[in-house]
Order: structure tokens, then C-alpha cells, then sequence
């Protein structure tokens, strides 16, 4: 834990512990990002921002990614009016770039039950990309409901509610520097 999460934790008593530090975040990103470049060698790839969560682990995977590459957003909300997520997926902001024959790396900040990332790759693929393939910093594969090729993941991790780099709760705690588990 760096003096920043340390920090972090002693303004925010509401947060339980520390479950991913900064440090191995920024660890993990750079392997993923040489991982991805030399998957990537040959091609421009596209990579695909699902907002808002995965804005951090985009801005610092591509900066360790050598290969050249662009970069587009796409916001998706679940419109089953519940707390449960169905998956279905209604576009918020749909992307400037046409996909057609084209590398995608879908960027995702988690993988829950899975059926949100299987939704939107359902619908990508209508395009007619080259080639589809999820980049997920955080995995709760014990939550699975559909399954789905990740092929990149940070981290594996319990069915516990998370919050920072980028996941909120409650729109907040989007800026904190590591993952973290928040008081029952
Ligand atoms: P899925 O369709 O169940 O896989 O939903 C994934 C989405 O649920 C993510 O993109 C997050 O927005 C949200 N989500 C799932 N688990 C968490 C969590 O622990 N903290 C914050 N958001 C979460």
C-alpha cells in the first residue's frame, strides 16, 4: 500500500480495507498493456472504452501499450428499472468509429454475471469487426450467469461489492487510487 491509499483510507472510514493496492494495479496494467502489444504487432487496434467505470484503467493501459492505436467511448446503462442486472443493453453513446474490419479491445472496468460485456459484444459484432476481444481489469467470476472470452484480465476477485479506479458507488469514489471494499 502506498502513503496515497494510506492516506485515502484514513479520509474515507467508510471503507473497509484495501483490496487491490495502486501499486499492484499499476503492476498488472503494465503486464496486460505488453501483453496486448505483442498480441497487437501487425494491426491499429481499437480500444473501446465502456464508460464511466473503465476511464482510469483505459488511461493508464493504453499508455503502456507500444503498439499504435486508437481510442473511442461508448457509454451502455441495463433498462430493466431493478437492481438486478439483465444485460440488455440500451446505447448511451455510441462510438464515432465505424468497427467494420477492425482489431476491438472492449475495456471494461468488471465483469459481474457477465451479461452486460455479453450484450454489448452481441451488438459490436453486428458491425463486422476483425476481431472482438474484452480487456477487464476486475473479474468476479464466481458471479458468472453467462460466460464469456476474457482475454485479458487483471484481477480475479470475490463477490464483494468494490469501489475505486473508476467504480462508484453512488456516482462517487471513481477517484480513488486503488480497489477497495467498502463497511456492510
Ligand atoms: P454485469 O452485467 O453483471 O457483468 O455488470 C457489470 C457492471 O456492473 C459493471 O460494468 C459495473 O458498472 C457494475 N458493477 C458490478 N459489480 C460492481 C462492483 O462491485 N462495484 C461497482 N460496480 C459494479
Amino acid at each position: 500500500m502506498t502513503f496515497d491509499d494510506q492516506e485515502y483510507l484514513s479520509r474515507y472510514p467508510f471503507i473497509d480495507r484495501v483490496l487491490i493496492s495502486s501499486e499492484e494495479i499499476t503492476r498488472r496494467v503494465r503486464q496486460l498493456g505488453n501483453e496486448i502489444s505483442n498480441d497487437y504487432k501487425d494491426s491499429v487496434p481499437i480500444f473501446v472504452c465502456i464508460l464511466k467505470g473503465a476511464y482510469p484503467f483505459l488511461a493508464d493501459l493504453t499508455r503502456c501499450v507500444s503498439v499504435d492505436h486508437e481510442v473511442d467511448f461508448m457509454a451502455v446503462s441495463s433498462y430493466d428499472g431493478g437492481t438486478q442486472s439483465t444485460g440488455v443493453v440500451k446505447i448511451e453513446k455510441d462510438l464515432k468509429s465505424n468497427i467494420t474490419n477492425r482489431d476491438c479491445i472492449l475495456v471494461e472496468d468488471i465483469i459481474d454475471t457477465g451479461l452486460t460485456i455479453n450484450n454489448l459484444m452481441e451488438l459490436l459484432k453486428t458491425r463486422n469487426p476483425r476481431s472482438l476481444r474484452v480487456a477487464a481489469l476486475l473479474d468476479k467470476k464466481g458471479a458468472r450467469k453467462i460466460d464469456v472470452p476474457l482475454h485479458y484480465t487483471g484481477f480475479e476477485i470475490p463477490q464483494e461489492f468494490v469501489i475505486g479506479y473508476g467504480l462508484d458507488y453512488d456516482e462517487k469514489y471513481r477517484n480513488l487510487p486503488f480497489i477497495g471494499i467498502m463497511k456492510a
